[in-house]
């Protein structure tokens, strides 16, 4: 019977067809990487911070340097590791002196955050060029001070060569100067996938199962929410037909309004554990909780593992990323201070 039904579905989402789930899913809002270059670029460039391929190279520099921190131990790469899906792998981040975060916050993935419309859980910020003084300069993050920032960079003579080259001779290299260099780093890092081949015209990209998880996705209200080029990245009410069952790890209650910022699905097979506290183990468990608590339903288990199997196609494929070697101090680079 189980099989006569798979059957069934399979055979419904074939005569649907491909041509209509891209229709639809366009339609319910889910939106592609673009890809031609002058597209993305469209979505990826603040014309207030403007990326150009040197500004990229030297943020990414920036990115790594765990000298910017107190300790010069702790980089954005810690809590974002770039090799890892740009998560850390731990419920709730932990930065200088192995201090936790205060409220028990996920460190959200670094890739695609340019798509996103709020950044943070509680989307205190809207802009990466907003975002990216904040944890530098965060007790339990980096610890540090603009002036320790400024003073390591300053004492580098490769940085001061690479950041007149990036901008100009009379560069001034000021705090802003450097978290607006690692924002443009940031804006760089977008992960295109098989399911964006599929909404770009490719039918065969996806599975007939990924297919039909897609169709599950979309016509079970996951898209309300989760959409856009980020598949995520809006304020959101958590907890709309039931509180989330972890809802007491942590005291993090959203914004002022209760709202918390939608994750991006994007590489979402990559960044475990999963909810603002980090309390959810595993996807098929975190697509469960969002079926009772978001859309008041209970997913089956087939449809949590047709979810899944669409997810996974959310995956950047091809990623590369090489390690940047970072310019070597000088006697006048301040030294680490673990205290
Ligand atoms: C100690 C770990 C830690 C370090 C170091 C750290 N972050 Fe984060 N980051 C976090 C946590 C935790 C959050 C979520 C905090 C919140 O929402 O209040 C976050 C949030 C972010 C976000 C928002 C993403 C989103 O989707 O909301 C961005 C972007 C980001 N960090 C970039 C950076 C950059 C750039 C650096 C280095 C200058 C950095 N982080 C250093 C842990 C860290
Ligand atoms: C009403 C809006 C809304 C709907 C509908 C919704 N989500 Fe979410 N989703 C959110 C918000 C907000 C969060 C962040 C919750 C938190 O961290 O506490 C989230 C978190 C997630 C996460 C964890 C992401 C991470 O990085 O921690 C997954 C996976 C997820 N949703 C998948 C789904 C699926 C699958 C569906 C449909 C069954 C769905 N969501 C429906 C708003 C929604």
């Amino acid at each position: 019977m189980k099989k006569i039904i798979a059957t069934g579905l399979i055979l419904s989402t074939f005569l649907y067809g491909s041509q209509n789930l891209i229709v639809e899913s366009k339609k319910a809002g889910l939106i592609p990487i673009p890809t031609s270059k002058y597209e993305l670029n469209k979505l990826t460039y603040n014309i207030d911070n403007p990326s150009t391929i040197e500004r990229i190279e030297l943020g990414k520099k920036l990115f790594f340097d765990p000298r910017l921190s107190k300790s010069g131990l702790i980089s954005c790469n810690t809590c974002h590791n770039l090799s890892m899906g740009g998560v850390d792998g731990l419920s709730s981040a932990v930065g200088h002196k192995w201090i936790s975060n205060p409220h028990n916050l996920n460190s959200p993935t670094v890739y695609n955050s340019v798509f996103m419309s709020k950044q943070f859980w509680d989307g205190r910020n809207i802009t990466l060029e907003e975002q990216a003084g904040g944890p530098i300069l965060a007790g339990p993050e980096m610890a540090s001070t603009k002036e320790h920032v400024e003073e390591v960079v300053n004492s580098i003579p490769e940085y001061i060569k690479g950041f007149k080259k990036a901008y100009s001779n009379n560069i001034i290299i000021n705090f802003k100067k450097i978290t607006d260099t690692i924002s443009i780093f940031e804006r760089s890092l977008v992960t295109p996938s098989r399911f964006d081949d599929f909404l770009n015209g490719n039918k065969k990209a996806l599975s007939n199962q990924e297919k039909i998880g897609l169709k599950t996705f979309i016509d079970k209200g996951c898209v309300t929410c989760h959409n856009g080029v980020g598949i995520g990245g809006t304020m959101q009410p958590l907890g709309v037909s039931a509180a989330y069952k972890y809802n007491n790890v942590g005291d993090f209650k959203g914004d002022k309004n209760g709202m918390v910022k939608t994750p991006t699905l994007r590489n979402i097979t990559l960044t475990a554990p999963y909810f603002h506290n980090g309390q959810i183990k595993t996807l098929p468990e975190a697509i469960e909780e969002m079926g009772r608590i978001q859309l008041g339903v209970k997913l089956t288990p087939s449809e949590i593992s047709d979810i899944h199997c669409f997810l996974k196609t959310l995956e950047g494929k091809n990623f590369k990323m090489n390690l940047p070697v970072l310019p070597k101090s000088t006697n006048h680079t301040p030294l680490p201070n673990i205290d």
